[in-house]
């Protein structure tokens, strides 16, 4: 029987986080013996945030560098940048005839990025959503590791494949969010002012890149409170605490913390240098192997290539089977 396809990407927008390996990176490494998988930098989607172009390329390499630190294995899986991909950017046209202004102005992330940038509202970022959605069926893909926040994302993706199945016959998955053991993670900021992302809060997030006095400094700043209220449910910023240190350590040495909040006699001092010393002994193999690999560019540089072959050999397939169905095939 033939593997099943995964699909999954990381935006190029800057350094990345142990929301990106909790929510995501981790999920790839664990699927890559048993799937048929693509994994990609998605580049192209970096550009609805007008990055410096200098800066997008570092991006890109320091993204691939971290995603293989983290115990991706390029001879395992396609790992290459979405732009080396030009079947994406076509299906992606093919999709937009099908795809309603009105429902993509209705996407949280598009109304958040409204907001957030007033003065930058580009259609790249309304047709976000679709972009998303060629990204993943141009390999007829089934299962999408990502986070919580991409669930919108994916049920447009169904939605758009859906629709183009109806019109022109079946022909596409709809593809479903992937977890192992149906875990929703979800990792906040250290301030607790909302999910920990490449560019807001950054004093409150942990890098891959951020060396050990950093992460001493982020985590001894984390916001906590005054103990445990009588009725009160713990609040999220404490919980993203102990789900830190139980994934960062392990959940043998959240107990004891977790106890002890229960108990009304928690000592934050304690349970942050416990925290700090369980993410330094956890980000350091990612950052130092990362370091090392952005040294030899030219190595990273065949790692893209390699991959961008693999990813065009099922996107060319893919696509021209769609354009078949539309009916822009006339040779
Ligand atoms: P992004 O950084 O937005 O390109 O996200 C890349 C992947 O990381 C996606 O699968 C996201 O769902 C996941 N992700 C990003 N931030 C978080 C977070 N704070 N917690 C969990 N997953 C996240
Ligand atoms: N939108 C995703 C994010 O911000 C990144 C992404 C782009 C993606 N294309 C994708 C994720 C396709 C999964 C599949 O995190």
């Amino acid at each position: 029987m033939s593997k099943e396809i995964v699909v999954s990407g990381i935006r190029s927008t800057g350094h990345l986080h142990l929301g990106n390996y909790f929510g995501a990176i981790q999920n790839y490494v664990k699927m890559q013996d048993e799937y048929n998988c693509y994994f990609f930098v998605a580049d192209y989607h970096a550009l609805t945030t007008h990055p410096d172009p200098k800066e997008l390329k570092t991006n890109v390499f320091r993204v691939l560098s971290e995603n293989i630190a983290s115990g991706l294995d390029p001879e395992k899986v396609a790992l290459y940048a979405q732009s080396d991909v030009p079947e994406i950017p076509e299906l992606y046209l093919m999709l937009n005839m099908i795809a309603y202004k009105g429902e993509l102005e209705k996407v949280p992330t598009f109304k958040d990025k409204v907001r957030l940038q007033p003065e930058n509202v580009n259609a790249g970022l309304l047709t976000y959503p679709v972009l998303m959605a060629a990204d993943i069926l141009i390999h007829k893909g089934a299962k999408v590791p990502v986070g919580k926040d991409q669930e919108q994302h994916l049920e447009m993706a169904r939605n758009f494949a859906q629709r183009f199945n109806t019109r022109y016959g079946d022909y596409f998955p709809e593809p479903q969010v992937f977890r192992f053991n149906n875990d929703t993670v979800k990792i906040m900021s250290l301030d607790g002012t909302g999910k920990m992302s490449k560019s807001e809060n950054i004093n409150a997030t942990i890098y891959l890149s951020d060396d050990d006095y950093t992460i001493r400094k982020k985590i001894a700043k984390a916001k906590t409170d005054a103990g445990p209220v009588e009725g009160q449910p713990m609040p999220d910023f404490i919980q993203n605490l102990f789900t830190l240190l139980s994934i960062t350590g392990s959940p043998e040495t959240a107990q004891p913390y977790i106890n002890a909040y229960n108990g009304g006699s928690i000592r934050y001092g304690d349970m942050k240098k416990q925290l700090a010393e369980d993410v330094v002994s956890f980000v350091r193999p990612i950052r130092e192997r990362s370091i090392e690999l952005q040294k030899d560019e030219a190595a990273l540089r065949k790692i893209l290539k390699d991959g961008g072959e693999k990813a065009r050999a099922s996107a060319s397939a893919v696509i021209s089977g769609a354009r078949k169905l539309i009916g822009i095939s006339y040779y």
